[in-house]
């Protein structure tokens, strides 16, 4: 025996041991816990992703939050601040998710406001009309569904618990969303010309909600293989347009697409690519919300000051209370 073997075994198992448990037990589909050994680059894409999500989630909350003070009806007004609700609880969850691999909620915040950690690019479109709530709970939450589904499966158990109760919630917007659309369709011409517009503009920004094309996308093949993601990006968008097209059909909406057909032999819809160049122009920053978004929030996260002191000092002063005991 080398003097190396007794120094490893002292300390116990080396690096390349605890990496190939690890590999074995995200293989055989078993949960990642917090206190476990993980790579450093799992933890690393782990906090981006799972923060990234967190944020969508919180500046999700404002082109929708835009009409909670325009909503036509008492009843509308109710299904929309709940759903709106719903975001900000998502966010929490997951922000909390984050914090068990280490890192702080009030330094994720900063780093979002400082456009050092990005959100989905959808959230930097304008909702113009009301039709755009019902748009965004069918489409945009139609999208988040198909990919966050698989992710009750995700290997880190913290994240796909969180998920769990998201893909309950997110099944409710979408739902709410569509009911408002067969609501309109039922209604005026116009009010059917604001359903058809407000499809027309969220249909592409939503294809892109699933990231740029597989060929494209040099996180997914790790990302796979640690069963963080389940499925890669064009699978999902593939997945999200046969489940919608039928969708519009019922609704009596035309999707924006005219190459968009049932192609039998692959048992799939065809249909065109988005404007990727857009894409990367929004998710660079210069997307038509981006600047009201982030500032919106930073405006928030410092008006919210006085709460986070207050509640740390109460929490401080309950512990020296229980300490005296
Ligand atoms: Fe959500
Ligand atoms: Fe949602």
């Amino acid at each position: 025996m080398t003097t190396d073997h007794v120094q490893e075994a002292d300390v116990g198992p080396g690096t390349a041991q605890l990496e190939a448990e690890f590999q074995n037990r995200v293989a055989a589909d078993q949960r990642i816990e917090p206190r476990d050994w993980m790579p450093e680059a799992y933890r690393t894409t782990l906090v981006r992703q799972i923060a990234q999500h967190a944020h969508s989630e919180i500046i999700g909350m404002q082109p929708e939050g835009d009409w909670l003070g325009r909503a036509p009806s008492l009843r509308r007004k109710a299904i929309l601040l709940a759903k709106v609700q719903d975001e900000a609880g998502h966010g929490l969850y997951l922000y909390a998710a984050t914090e068990t691999l280490g890192v702080d909620r009030a330094d994720l915040t900063e780093r979002l406001i400082e456009g050092r950690q990005k959100y989905s690019s959808i959230f930097n479109y304008p909702t113009l009309s009301f039709a755009d709530v019902g748009v965004i709970g069918w489409l945009v939450d139609g999208a988040a569904i198909c990919n966050q589904v698989p992710l009750c499966r995700s290997s880190y158990g913290p994240y796909a618990r969180a998920m769990v109760r998201i893909c309950k919630e997110e099944s409710f917007h979408q739902r709410q969303g569509y009911e408002l659309l067969l609501t309109m369709m039922s209604g005026t011409d116009d009010q059917r010309q604001m359903v058809q517009d407000a499809t027309n503009r969220w249909w592409w920004p939503s294809l892109m909600m699933f990231g740029p094309p597989d060929g494209e996308s040099p996180n997914t093949r790790q990302s796979m293989a640690w069963r963080i993601k389940r499925h890669t990006n064009d699978e999902l968008r593939q997945r999200f347009v046969d489940i919608t097209v039928p969708q519009a059909h019922r609704l009596g909406v035309e999707l924006p697409d005219s190459a968009l057909s049932w192609n039998p032999e692959r048992g799939h819809y065809d249909f065109s690519e988005p404007d990727w160049d857009e894409f990367t122009q929004v998710i660079k920053g210069y997307g038509p919300c981006n600047a009201e978004r982030i500032s919106r929030r930073a405006a928030a996260h410092r008006r919210g000051a006085w709460v986070r002191e207050a509640a740390a000092a109460h929490a401080a002063k309950s512990r020296r209370r229980e300490e005296d005991r």
